[in-house]
């Protein structure tokens, strides 16, 4: 008889004690933890797969080229590294409504020269046919089977051969294995071993959507984040039409690549040229606009940064911003009135990157000061005009890296002028059309855009 053992687990990050607990001494959470009972058998479920049982000589052991799928979609394709690797298992991660199920289905359709098993634990058939309409994309080899059960989604794979599946989600797979709810620690951790031997043994690629907890990590243990080869984050501002696509994790690849989707009434469609879309809807010679030429991994963006500051009303001036952060914002207005005296305590400042993109790159400080001083004095920056640096406390313009990707993108994209910081001076690789402007402090900003 299987030996039954009573274990308290976290509901929230998986943590493990012998006797309960009020608060969780791992998460910190309160009222999380909950008792389980593991089964000898259900417990000691182990992958056999790509163990040894003899050390080898790393000289010895045989490597072949991992094959890879052509998902038919450019942005995916490059994310993953060069298409999906046949039996690794891919986590797709992103809020609610943002877009996944439409981005799996789509690939899922596209693929029609593979035999695709889409599993759907959240829409019903006719849901998944409405969106196949709106999609307008037809396929003869993609099936599409509604269920929850983990177990007869894989009797399924084994007796359909697909080349690749889809599940949407892993957090509403369950096996009979495990008795406690969709989406608990013990159900998405068990789900994900079964489904990861599946994609091992088979030589299936597997491709996982996941949920986003309110904090904006992916929900379930953290494990799953390990177990799976590729993690990959869907992102974007939900009333807005682009949407970006991240690797934080990748065995097969860089984790530096990113893609652009923008949504549309027929699906997702990959944008090529980011800059070209983000800069076609400019207007001209407004004031409070200039673009910064950022980098996104390893892709160079030109995205416009929009500034208002406008006197306040308030005894407290409002500070608000869309797609860059409200703590830089604040202390970049505190660097341009205590370093070069524009009083802007006594303003509202208002600050939106165009596209509703949320960029990580520092070099967009000096294309927001000049957004903001353009709006405060009132004058247009000139639209031939580009910025990439990043700003000091002192008031002083630090140099930002990859300076000929972001020079090279901005030439490609009619710009005359690029500002950066003086000590990028001596690292420019080649001789460019464009020319370089060398600032040192806010103050010279200030100067060159008054000119
Ligand atoms: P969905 O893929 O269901 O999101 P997720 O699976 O991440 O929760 O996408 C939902 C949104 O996408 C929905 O609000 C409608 C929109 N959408 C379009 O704008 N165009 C389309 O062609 C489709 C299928 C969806
Ligand atoms: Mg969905």
């Amino acid at each position: 008889m299987a030996k039954e053992k009573k274990v308290f687990v976290c509901a929230n990050c998986g943590y493990q004690s012998s006797s309960y607990l009020g608060k969780c001494p791992q998460c910190n959470s309160w009222g999380t933890i909950e008792e389980k009972i593991l089964s000898s058998s259900a417990s000691t479920t182990k992958k056999t797969i790509l163990q040894t049982t003899t050390p080898q000589p790393i000289s010895k052991i045989q490597y072949s080229e991992s094959h890879r799928l052509d998902v038919k979609d450019t942005e995916l394709n490059r994310v993953l590294g060069g298409g999906l690797v046949t039996g690794s298992v891919v986590l797709i991660g992103g809020e609610p409504g943002i877009g996944k199920s439409t981005l799996l289905l789509q690939i899922a359709l596209n693929c029609n020269d593979k035999k695709v098993l889409y599993v759907s634990g959240e829409e019903s058939l006719e849901q998944i046919k409405l969106r196949q309409m709106r999609m307008q994309i037809s396929s003869e080899n993609c099936f599409v089977l509604a269920s929850t059960d983990v177990d007869s989604v894989i009797n399924t794979a084994k007796e359909l051969q697909p080349q690749m599946i889809i599940i949407d989600s892993i957090q509403t797979m369950t096996t009979q294995e495990v008795d406690s709810f969709a989406g608990s620690i013990t159900q998405v951790r068990t789900c994900g071993d079964k489904l990861i031997d599946c994609a091992k043994q088979n030589n299936i690629p597997i491709l996982l959507v996941g949920h986003i907890t309110k904090e904006g990590s992916l929900a379930g243990p953290k494990i799953l984040e390990h177990m799976v080869d590729t993690v990959l984050q869907f992102e974007g501002d939900k009333n807005y039409g682009y949407r970006i696509l991240r690797s934080i994790k990748n065995r097969f690849g860089s984790t530096n690549e990113l893609g652009i989707y923008e949504m549309t009434s027929f699906g997702l469609t990959c944008v090529d040229n980011p800059s070209k879309v983000l800069l076609s809807q400019r207007e001209e010679q407004l004031s409070g606009v200039s673009i910064c030429a950022a980098l996104e991994g390893r892709r160079t963006l030109l995205i416009e940064t929009q500034a208002l500051v406008s006197p306040t009303y308030y005894s407290s001036p409002q500070r608000i911003s869309n797609g860059f952060d409200i703590r830089r914002l604040n202390m970049l207005l505190a660097v341009l009135e205590k370093k070069a005296g524009v009083k802007v305590s006594n303003k509202d400042v208002f600050l939106n990157i165009a596209g509703g993109l949320k960029v990580n790159d520092t070099s967009m400080d000096l294309s927001v000061l000049s957004s903001i001083i353009s709006s405060h004095q009132d004058i247009s920056v000139n639209d031939k005009y580009c910025f990439a640096a990043e700003v000091g406390l002192s008031g002083e313009i630090r140099p930002v890296p990859y300076i000929d990707r972001r020079m090279n993108e901005a030439q490609a994209m009619g710009f005359e002028r690029i500002f950066l910081s003086k000590y990028n001076k001596d690292n420019l690789l080649e001789k460019y059309n464009i020319k370089p402007i060398f600032i040192a402090s806010v103050n010279d900003l200030i100067e060159e855009l008054i000119k």
